[in-house]
């Protein structure tokens, strides 16, 4: 949430920081504004709405700076408004600050600058930290920025300017994401690395505490006073993975990419043969694993939707109880979590807030964390004990939909290997399972060739609509979940998921004539009732679209469309039938004209409570 960027070296800085807050608007994009240094002079450009109304009101008027520093914006204190948008600024527009996260004292530091004579402009919680800075500053902006972290509580990764220092920023992360890439003679800092893979692929990810102070004549880099050292990570990105490479949007392209990022994920762990699984990254012993009693799967959005799957899978294959529960609920419970307990988080982006309070919930309970990560070296990476990597490469649009494949990718192959190290199942059925799994990648390339015209004009249809059901039993309700939170974030029709069998107990009252229903039927073991659900809604005049997998006579011919799915176990089919749920999802928005990478009010990576 929020992108932040900043630039130090010999090249235009407007042009760099333009850039880079493009290749993070997923972050936030209300409104956003860059700050330069030229001349002894601080320069500031805001606007609201997207990067594109900055970029005009710039209108290529880049002057001579060199140094910069630039953000876009999700509100969460103060609309979205120029005043909001940030750069802020101190009382004597002699310190420029971008910032990344929620300043949680900002009323009492706000009174208190203000009776010292503080003037503030905007509604932000923001505006406290260029007046603080101000405050404490005596000619060094390092010094300044010490202070100033020392005085907020909350968190933040923030980057800031001062007149009085032309060539110098200083940066400083608690809990927020902040990366300095480092080029020849320049430095570049974003909160994603994607925005930086053009410029260089060495990259230092700052930790938590870390103050970085920045010049011409290199960085140095404190934490609670001390000089540390951080490592220069290479990232070895493919650079054409953060752009859209002939879509028209990144959600298209990120759905298409599923087969490869099935096969990657897999790449190295599942062996050609089929016979064995091969975890070894996670170090998980026998003798450990059989003192846990209970699994717990903690996440949010999406990737809890993936944890549903989980605790299925696990439960099916292991008979060991499993909990699922939402990160922002879970760290307001008490939950019943000890040093028995395997626990495993799930972010796509490694910094989703709620995640990662709950992550230290269960480390100060004594719990063994198992992160499943996308973004390497992510804050949940970092602070959980093992960490399993998804390999989607980098996910551009909101709407997740490669991870979310990936992470249930991630999700088998753990439950597999847990069961073969547990000897719960028994051998054979788990190369039947893994020879399975090992086609998952063709099957779904088979199924996006073949259906996407088909869901296409489904889509037509459904675009329509300003309500949709979608049901399922078994796993097919845990995708069903999945399906109706892309069509609702990204056409924003309504969409709910039932569990079929719960439709008589009071959801079945909305069903009248027309009303549109997309049915999963793809569990052999449920078909049966799947199918007298589906009839039964057909009885009172819905319209429903079914998945099945390959022909279901009973169902084909009862029901006003059909998309098969190749044939597949049962157990594995979520990550095929979730495929023509994501297109139906962007192809409706598509024909209701929705910012489907951006999709209103969201951002990508909630890196606030
Ligand atoms: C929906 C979506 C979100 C994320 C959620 C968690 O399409 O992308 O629901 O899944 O915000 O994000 P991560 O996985 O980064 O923790």
């Amino acid at each position: 949430m929020c992108g932040i960027i900043g630039y130090l070296g010999p090249r235009l800085a407007i042009p760099v920081l333009l850039e880079g807050l493009y290749a993070q608007e997923y972050r936030g994009y209300d409104s956003a504004g860059v700050a330069t240094l030229e001349e002894g002079r601080l320069n500031v450009y805001k606007a609201t709405g997207k990067i594109a109304e900055l970029d005009k009101k710039i209108n290529r008027q880049y002057g001579s700076a060199t140094v910069g520093i630039g953000h876009t914006r999700w509100a969460t204190h103060g609309k979205p408004s120029d005043i909001n948008c940030h750069p802020h600024m101190d009382c004597h527009k002699h310190i420029a600050l971008v910032h990344n996260g929620i300043i949680e004292n900002y009323q009492e530091l706000k009174g208190r600058l203000q009776q010292q004579g503080h003037r503030f402009l905007s509604d932000t919680d923001t505006e406290v930290l260029p007046h603080l800075l101000e405050e404490s500053y005596q000619g060094d902006l390092l010094a300044a920025m010490q202070e100033t972290c020392r005085q907020v509580k909350g968190f933040y990764a923030m980057l800031a300017i001062c007149q009085s220092e032309p060539r110098r920023i200083v940066a400083a992360r608690l809990d927020n994401p902040l990366i300095i890439g480092l080029g020849q003679g320049e430095y570049f800092f974003a909160s994603d690395m994607a925005a930086l893979i053009d410029y260089t692929r060495e990259m230092i990810i700052l930790q938590n505490g870390d103050i970085a102070d920045v010049s011409d004549t290199g960085i140095v880099i404190y934490n609670q006073g001390q000089k540390v050292e951080r490592s220069v990570k290479h990232i070895d990105w493919d650079k054409e993975a953060a752009k859209k490479g002939g879509y028209p949007h990144f959600m298209l392209k990120e759905i298409h990419e599923q087969p490869k990022v099935l096969a990657q994920t897999m790449n190295g762990r599942l062996k050609e043969d089929c016979q064995n699984i091969d975890l070894s990254e996670l170090n998980l012993q026998k003798q450990d694993l059989e003192k846990v009693n209970q699994i717990a799967i903690v996440a949010c959005g999406t990737a809890y939707h993936a944890g549903l799957i989980g605790k299925s899978i696990i439960e099916k294959l292991l008979r060991l109880p499993v909990m699922v529960e939402l990160a922002s609920e879970f760290i307001h419970k008490d939950p019943l979590i000890d040093e028995r307990t395997l626990a495993i988080v799930i972010s796509q982006s490694g910094e989703t807030m709620d995640t990662l309070a709950a992550l230290r919930v269960f480390r100060e309970r004594g719990a063994r964390v198992l992160a499943i990560c996308n973004v390497v070296d992510s804050t949940i990476a970092r602070e959980a004990d093992q960490v399993f990597y998804t390999m989607a490469g980098p996910e551009i649009a909101v709407a997740s939909t490669k991870a979310y494949s990936s992470q249930l990718m991630l999700l088998y192959m753990l439950t597999f290997h847990l069961a073969q190290i547990l000897q719960r199942q028994n051998q054979q059925q788990l190369n039947a399972w893994f020879a399975a799994m090992y086609q998952l990648p063709q099957f779904a390339e088979t199924l996006l060739a073949e259906n996407e015209q088909t869901i296409q004009a489904l889509a037509k249809t459904i675009s329509s609509w300003e309500d949709a059901f979608f049901i399922g039993r078994g796993l097919d309700y845990a995708v069903a979940q999945e399906g109706a939170l892309k069509l609702k974030e990204i056409s924003y029709i309504h969409a709910e998921a039932y569990a079929a069998g719960e439709l008589k107990h009071g959801t079945i009252a909305l069903i009248t004539d027309k009303v549109p229903v997309i049915a999963l039927a793809t569990q052999d073991s449920l078909l049966k009732m799947m199918v007298s659900n589906i009839v039964e809604l057909k009885t009172r005049g819905a319209y429903v679209i079914a998945l099945t997998k390959g022909n279901v006579p009973e169902v084909d011919q009862v029901v006003d469309a059909v998309i098969h799915l190749p044939e597949t176990d049962e157990l594995l089919t979520p990550v095929l039938s979730v495929i023509p749920l994501q297109l139906l999802a962007y192809y409706a928005a598509l024909y209701r004209d929705c910012e489907i990478d951006q999709p209103r009010n969201l951002a990508k990576s909630v890196t606030v409570p």
